[in-house]
């Protein structure tokens, strides 16, 4: 094999082509090659006192390193548990919380155990610990990197409080298929945004500083192309290209690598016949010698004892084996490499340096976090106690979640609403409900804590205005009884908020859904209050893009606010009543019909792209184009694009190139605007998408102002991955489309030349 590092980052020329990074070929090597040294150079302090560690460490305790069950919260550890802290035989605690409760535990592996080695505390802290901000699906469509960093900063600041040191997030994964219910923990469809948005999270949860106290470990999940899973069905199948894997999957993760992530996760899932936690390409070849990272490695759970299911291993060791070769440094609950892979290593089937080569990784990490200088820096039970929902954290969780809610539908203005409304009929089954603003893995966010739609209005209103309220119908039941009462209360008002959609449980792990309807009756719902003839504005909570083809056809306003947290309720209110001027923009497209998916904007051509002809790539009963395309989303005010100008209309191929556009606020109130960018490589040596998000701008603008925005597109913008899987820029034409979604886009051309 090539040894694929001396390519790194080498910018090589040839007349036709500049190739920007080099990447190996993809095929799979076999599983039993030895682990090899690293790529990257250690700080030679750490990397010392590593090395002498382990020549004290017996196999045992170097397996024990590797080794991750599972606690109970913030109650006692199992006995069992105990026993093998006590042993040194637990490397990491997932799902023990708490300043006490890590502490006590801490202790029994830091004082008790032969070796003092402390532990690593994971916990899935994925969109804050205490305060609960938006849904990561949310806070992506907010397009504002800065403030999703410091949503992670905060949710550091109090899960560090609590003991944790480690969070299994950023979720990375890539997700075009709406169906599939883990959409909900990601940035969405597009591999930029993606990028972006996990950079800003790696950089928030692990701070400046990873030997601070207020420094969380990150970690990238899950490795790799997860959301591909076939049918939006979660854990199946996945079988992509290498070229998809490189240009849609991997570059979140190869984002999340060079913000400095400390760990990554590997997924449950197959590529093309190789489960990738047995996978040695990824974990290896990719993840350490092409990316340079010396994050270590952890299993999801119980992934490695599922290679048996898989089909690739016949035992619990040898599926053992094929993870800790492929470069899976812990194993998550399965408990194989600490009960198993001993005698492996006795037997002489498994070299020992293998498992030393895991033992480095997980130790960098600790010495990395300061935990041998202090083991209890994230056990502060004074510190757990000041830090949690501090005023500020709240504050930013409302302003966080104004920025998330997207604006689908405002015909003839509805929205905003005047604070004068005489009657509000607020309907619908998630008006108060205060457990799924929460969403998906809210970990130690309580329903107490959280806003429901129904009290930020009554928070919002003058005492003139009458609020009448009523259910109507469950989330997900057949019951059309509440529909006659909530009818009744739509006639007597001025306009009727209707809050439809998903509970929390419906998105998430193991929640995909073969339908994107609203569940149960809830269609039937608006269907009948839209009967009364009431002007209304539906408001969704949800983890996923929706079905909403009825309701765009015949609601008159319609409000995206996905998961926002425990300022759910504040921040709707704030845009229905225009305190807020939404300006979140969709990261996923949301189709017309479930039988479209998967469905996003940067697909191919094909060589029959749709024309009125029958015989083209399309649906007898539907459009091929989307209900509402990525990067859409309204605001009380409107932008006008003008002057799409190029610094040049030819650049040889190592030139950047500016573009510049006029962004005009036309309408009458301050608002903020997504300015998009996006490219297409017109002919190349392979197909290329026909649009592709290579850049992206937040800008306010007063009424009537007028800014003019401008990108430089450097060459590795313009690079893909050619038939040698080589990253290049090739010669010929492009298009240069810049707008307010991926749909709505001024265009011009320029040329690549040699
Ligand atoms: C999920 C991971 C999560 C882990 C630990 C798994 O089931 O797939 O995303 O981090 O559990 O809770």
């Amino acid at each position: 094999m090539i040894d694929m590092r001396i390519f790194q980052r080498i910018l090589v020329f040839s007349p036709a082509i500049l190739l920007i990074v080099a990447a190996p070929g993809f095929s799979q090597p076999a599983q039993t090659k030895p682990a090899r040294a690293e790529a990257h150079p250690l700080d030679a302090g750490m990397q010392a006192k590593i090395e002498a560690l382990l020549a004290r460490m017996t196999l045992e305790e170097k397996l024990g390193q590797l080794n991750q069950p599972s606690g109970s919260g913030r109650n006692e550890l199992k006995e069992e548990h105990k026993a093998l802290a006590r042993k040194g035989l637990v490397g990491s605690f997932l799902n023990v919380v708490g300043a006490e409760r890590t502490r006590q535990a801490q202790e029994m592996a830091v004082k008790e155990s032969r070796l003092g080695i402390p532990m690593l505390f994971g916990l899935d802290v994925i969109h804050g610990f205490r305060t609960t901000f938006p849904i990561p699906l949310a806070a992506a469509s907010t397009w504002d990197a800065d403030a999703v960093k410091r949503a992670a900063r905060i949710a550091a600041v109090e899960a560090t409080a609590a003991g944790i040191n480690w969070t299994f997030a950023p979720m990375v994964d890539i997700a075009r298929d709406p169906r599939w219910g883990r959409i909900a923990e990601g940035a969405g469809e597009d591999p930029y945004l993606g990028a972006i948005m996990a950079a800003a999270q790696v950089r928030g949860f692990q701070g400046k500083d990873l030997s601070a106290n207020e420094a969380l470990l990150a970690c990238a999940k899950h490795f790799a192309a997860y959301g591909g899973a076939e049918a939006g069905r979660d854990y199946n199948t996945v079988d992509v290209s290498e070229r998809t894997l490189r240009e849609i999957y991997l570059p979140p993760f190869k984002a999340a690598v060079e913000a400095g992530v400390g760990s990554l996760m590997s997924s449950f899932n197959e590529i093309g016949g190789v489960p990738s936690t047995a996978s040695r390409w990824l974990m290896t070849d990719v993840l350490r010698q092409e990316w340079n990272s010396d994050g270590f490695v952890v299993s999801d759970w119980t992934a490695i004892a599922e290679l048996q299911p898989h089909g690739v291993a016949a035992s619990r060791a040898e599926a053992g084996m094929l993870a800790l070769q492929a470069g899976v440094d812990m194993d998550m609950v399965s408990g194989i490499y600490l009960n198993d892979l001993a005698a492996m290593v006795r037997e002489k089937k498994l070299s020992e340096e293998t498992v030393n080569q895991a033992v480095r990784r997980v130790l960098l990490a600790k010495f990395k976090l300061g935990l041998f200088d202090n083991p209890y820096r994230h056990a502060d039970p004074a510190r757990e106690q000041a830090v949690f929902l501090q005023k500020q954290y709240v504050d930013f969780a409302r302003e966080f979640a104004q920025k998330a809610v997207i604006l689908l539908k405002n015909e003839n203005n509805l929205l905003p609403l005047n604070k004068n409304v005489k009657t509000l009929a607020v309907l619908g089954p998630l008006a108060d409900d205060k457990a799924s603003p929460l969403g998906p893995w809210h970990c130690e966010g309580r329903p107490e804590n959280v806003v429901t739609v129904l009290q930020g209005l009554r928070n919002k209103v003058s005492p003139q205005t009458k609020i009448l309220y009523a259910k109507g119908c469950a989330i997900d039941s057949d019951s059309t009884a509440g529909f006659a009462e909530a009818k009744r209360l739509a006639q007597q008002a001025d306009v009727v908020i209707l809050v439809v959609g998903e509970n929390e449980h419906m998105s998430g792990e193991a929640a995909s859904r073969s339908t994107l309807d609203l569940p149960g009756v809830q269609e039937q719902f608006v269907r009948a209050i839209h009967e009364t003839g009431k002007p209304i504005v539906m408001v969704l909570l949800n983890g996923r893009p929706l079905v909403l083809s009825w309701a765009t056809e015949h609601v008159p306003a319609i409000v995206e606010t996905w998961f926002l947290g425990i300022q759910h309720g504040n921040a709707v209110a704030d845009v229905l009543f225009g305190d807020a001027n939404p300006s979140g923009k969709l990261p996923v497209t949301f189709p017309r019909s479930v039988g479209q998916a998967p469905i996003y904007y940067n697909y191919k051509n094909t060589g029959r792209p749709v024309t009125e002809y029958k015989f083209t790539s399309k649906y007898l009963d539907v459009p091929n184009t989307p209900l509402y395309p990525f990067g859409y989303g309204l605001s009380y005010t409107t932008f006008a694009y003008s002057n799409l100008r190029l610094s040049a209309d030819k650049i040889k191929m190592n030139d950047s190139l500016r573009v510049s556009a006029e962004v005009k606020n036309a309408g009458k109130v301050k608002g903020d605007e997504v300015v998009q960018l996006y490219i297409q490589d017109e002919v190349a040596s392979v197909t290329r998408p026909v649009k592709e998000l290579k850049a992206f701008r937040r800008i306010t603008l007063n009424a009537g102002e007028t800014k003019t925005v401008e990108f430089v597109l450097q060459p590795e913008q313009l690079a893909f991955y050619n038939l040698a899987m080589k990253r290049v820029v090739e010669p010929g034409m492009f298009k240069i489309f810049v707008g307010t979604n991926s749909a709505e886009v001024s265009e011009a051309r320029f040329e690549v030349v040699e």
